[in-house]
């Protein structure tokens, strides 16, 4: 599932000086095979559970060919004329999914985490509308995150010059934000005359894909006046599922969210959207001046560039719209709450055995869980259950990750493939048993 050969291996294979002339393609392809395709990691196969990272779905493949061959840009309405309106279209789909109103609008990123970025720059505009201008000084605003979030916020938070000493993380309970201690801080700093720029809620964490109260964190926000971003990079997807749309109630609290749908949506990578309730406060994010390129005449301007980080960019926004075409909604249901079920099977098979406990039960496709023997402490079970993942992933018979949650070692999986089926996880804990034995 993943190339046995080292890193020295990998880059000496392609190690050589730039071709100066072609190669008939016979030979290109012989080379992508033996040197290219033998060094990827195989995310299609159904004992890969390692990242989140999809495996993805075919449609959305197809139209990656069919993205580049054609080449527009989705930085101008000019330069990518159908593209622009089925971005804008999608757009309206996922902000009314996540029931966001009239107003609401985005742009696709290249993820969540120019996502985050780009919502807590809209945040900064709202809060301090001179920043552009004039650079944040000093008093500046500061941002409140679970300490479970992204690394994309707290970088975020010192990309827009804030400074680190502006991101304050609020203590989580059962791994989701912790929203007594929320209001507590909101209240003290409120009492200190310290403003506050955003709030940051997590809808499906890294580590154990659980969702922070939306409902409850908006309310506060409301109270206290603060911009809510949602990071649903990873669990905003559940506003697919009928099954699942109640992990994220209070979504429409958010005044921006950021939704990646090349994870549990099963797309491609660089298929990441940011969506705001009222789309004059993204356009408000980014104050370039640039006439050779948009041509605003009044009115809201077409050119997705004016609220992207990002100029010439890719229509990415196809691969997700002919995945609906093809698929519907329903069928982009039906594979999101499979990887769920997966995942919460293998958490029921796990209370079946005494030789692996579960961490947690999973609110989405992601298990923190552990290998347990007799006779060790909690010292020698981490160490355990290091060596054990490396073992088993060389092993060849699956690849999972890791993690440290709570300050202990665990093994983690994320289900990102429509093939795994519970015979895999089955696999999987017989597996790492095996494994296990011989350590
Ligand atoms: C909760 C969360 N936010 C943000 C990100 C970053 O997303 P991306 O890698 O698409 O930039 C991730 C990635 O795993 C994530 O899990």
């Amino acid at each position: 599932m993943s190339p046995a050969a080292s890193a020295g291996d990998l880059a000496g294979r392609f190690a050589e000086p730039v071709p100066l002339e072609g190669r008939p393609l016979g030979e290109v392809l012989a080379r992508i095979d033996r040197d290219l395709l033998s060094g990827v990691n195989r995310l299609a196969h159904p004992m890969y559970m390692g990242h989140q990272v999809s495996a993805p779905l075919a449609a959305a493949i197809w139209m990656e060919s069919l993205k580049a061959a054609v080449n527009n840009s989705a930085a101008v309405r000019e330069m990518s004329p159908a593209g622009t309106a089925v971005e804008r279209q999608v757009i309206r789909w996922m902000c009314d999914l996540a029931g966001l109103g009239a107003e609401a609008g985005g742009t696709f990123t290249s993820g969540g985490t120019e996502a985050t970025f780009t919502a807590l720059l809209a945040a900064r505009a709202r809060a301090l509308p001179d920043a552009w201008e004039r650079g944040v000084g000093e008093g500046a605003p500061v941002v409140l995150a679970g300490e479970h979030a992204h690394y994309a916020v707290t970088r975020a938070v010192a990309e827009l010059g804030l400074g680190m000493r502006r991101a304050v993380a609020v203590p989580s309970r059962d791994h989701r934000m912790d929203t007594r201690a929320l209001a507590g801080r909101l209240a003290q700093l409120r009492a200190e005359g310290v403003p506050v720029m955003a709030v940051v809620a997590t809808a499906g964490s890294t580590a154990t894909g659980s969702f922070d109260d939306l409902d409850t964190i908006g309310r506060l926000c409301e109270e206290h006046d603060a911009w809510l971003h949602v990071d649903g990079a990873h669990g905003a997807s559940a506003l697919v599922s009928a099954r699942h749309r109640h992990r994220v109630r209070g979504i429409e609290r958010a005044r921006s969210i950021a939704w990646d749908p090349h994870k549990l949506l099963l797309m491609p990578l660089g298929t990441g959207m940011l969506l705001v309730r009222d789309e004059a406060e993204l356009d408000r994010a980014f104050l370039q001046r640039a006439p050779y390129l948009f041509h605003g005449a009044g009115g809201r301007v077409l050119d997705q560039g004016v609220r992207s980080f990002l100029c010439s960019r890719p229509v990415d926004v196809l691969k997700l719209w002919v995945a609906l075409q093809r698929y519907g909604l329903e069928g982009l249901a039906a594979a999101h709450d499979h990887l769920c079920d997966v995942a919460h099977g293998l958490w029921e098979l796990i209370g079946t055995r005494d030789d692996f406990e579960a961490m947690h039960e999973p609110e989405s496709n992601i298990l923190c869980f552990r290998w347990r023997g007799p006779g060790l402490d909690d010292e020698a079970l981490d160490d355990r259950n290091r060596r054990l993942r490396e073992a088993y992933n060389l092993s060849g018979a699956g690849w999972i990750t890791t993690t440290v949650l709570d300050g202990r070692r665990v093994l983690r999986v994320t289900i990102m493939n429509p093939r795994t089926r519970a015979s895999h996880t089955r696999a999987l804990l017989d597996g790492l048993a095996v494994e296990a034995a011989r350590l």
